[in-house]
């Protein structure tokens, strides 16, 4: 069924972002300070108001759910919740973004409970650096949890590589390369200016797609395509391989115009752009309304009336948004 919801642009949102757990068993330089400090857990929705919600957006017409975090495998219990979703009737893709480090354990049970694709992040191939990026992440447990998962046959796996000067740039060839041999696909992704991070100025490490793309032509064709998976990357056909490339660059190329999505923090606040704060309280909804669909579905449909236009990200000194990736996944 078509979505429901359609904003004051004639955007239609067909796409929500369900953050799970703001927490993470990594501490990624360009997503968390390296002192976070965690919610407590009555301010984050329970796994039943998770539950609820994916239904209130689903009968609204939202056909695709992406689940985020932090990392969604460290909240306990998880499963049941992909489990409930998988179920849902008029969702056509249910999907994860994970760093990775549970997939030994867990890729067989998502892949069952209905998880179709999943985005993995990997911004280096060297432990030492992957240890100095992620801050407390181990390379090899990464590494094997993408095996697992290309065993469990997931219908897609996308590795999501952050490019930053100085830090990465000289593995871009490397990680295309580790892709292209596994039949994999990656994106490239600018990174955000969100929230404030001790020892890390976005500025300098800053790379544009543009730089990636030629960094990656030096070694092989990449062909346009309009290939969509509904997000923002761009995608290039890896000529000769049964790899795309994409890229995702809020900096160098504005993709608001085309937005389809919302997204849903830990705490329950359905947030209409990445990088703004318009937002509409659904856990308010939730908890004065137990178990009932019509009031949520309402204040849903009311909030795109505040969906803004777009982010006015940029490079400068301190970031406009204070909030941290992890309470958003991204
Ligand atoms: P698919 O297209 O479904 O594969 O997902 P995706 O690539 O959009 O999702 P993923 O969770 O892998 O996120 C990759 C990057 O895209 C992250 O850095 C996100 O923050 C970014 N991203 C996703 N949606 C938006 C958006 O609406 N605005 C901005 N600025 N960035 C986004
Ligand atoms: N800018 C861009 N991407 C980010 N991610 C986390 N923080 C940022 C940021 N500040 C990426 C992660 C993950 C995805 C959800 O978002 O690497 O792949
Ligand atoms: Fe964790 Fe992902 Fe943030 Fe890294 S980017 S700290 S893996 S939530």
């Amino acid at each position: 069924s078509e979505s429901q919801l359609i904003d004051r642009f004639g955007r239609r949102v067909t796409y929500v972002r369900i953050s799970v757990t703001d927490r993470c068993d990594f501490r990624c330089v360009y997503c968390m300070s390296e002192d976070m400090q965690f919610l407590p857990k009555a301010q984050i929705l329970t796994l039943e108001e998770l539950a609820t919600l994916g239904r209130a957006f689903t009968e609204l017409g939202v056909g695709k759910i992406r689940i985020t975090g932090g990392e969604p495998l460290v909240r306990s219990n998880v499963m049941g919740l992909f489990e409930e979703l998988g179920q849902l009737p008029g969702l056509r893709e249910l999907v994860m973004t994970t760093n990775g480090s549970q997939l030994t354990r867990y890729a067989d049970d998502l892949r069952r409970a209905g998880v179709r694709r999943l985005n993995i992040s990997l911004d280096s191939l060297d432990p030492d650096r992957f240890h100095r990026i992620t801050r407390t992440g181990k390379l090899d447990k990464v590494l094997d949890g993408i095996e697992a998962a290309r065993e469990a046959g997931f219908e897609g796996i996308k590795i999501n590589t952050v490019a930053m000067k100085n830090r990465n740039d000289d593995e871009i060839i490397d990680l295309v390369d580790y892709v292209v041999e596994r039949g994999l696909d990656i994106s490239f992704i600018e990174e955000m200016p969100l929230g404030e991070i001790d020892d890390h100025d976005r500025a300098e490490v800053y790379m544009s797609s543009d730089e990636v793309r030629e960094r990656i032509a030096t070694r092989y064709e990449l062909v346009p395509t309009t290939v969509s998976t509904g997000g923002p990357s761009r995608y290039f056909k890896v000529s000769g391989t049964g790899s795309k490339v994409g890229f995702i660059s809020p900096h160098s190329h504005n993709f608001c115009e085309s937005c389809n999505r919302v997204r849903v923090t830990t705490e329950g606040r359905l947030l209409l752009c990445l990088g703004q704060e318009h937002s509409m309280d659904l856990r308010r909804v939730l908890r004065a309304n137990p178990g009932e669909l019509e009031p949520l579905k309402q204040a849903i449909r009311d909030s795109m009336a505040i969906k803004p236009k777009g982010h006015d990200f940029n490079l400068g000194a301190k970031p406009v948004i204070m909030r941290h990736m992890n309470m958003t996944g991204g």
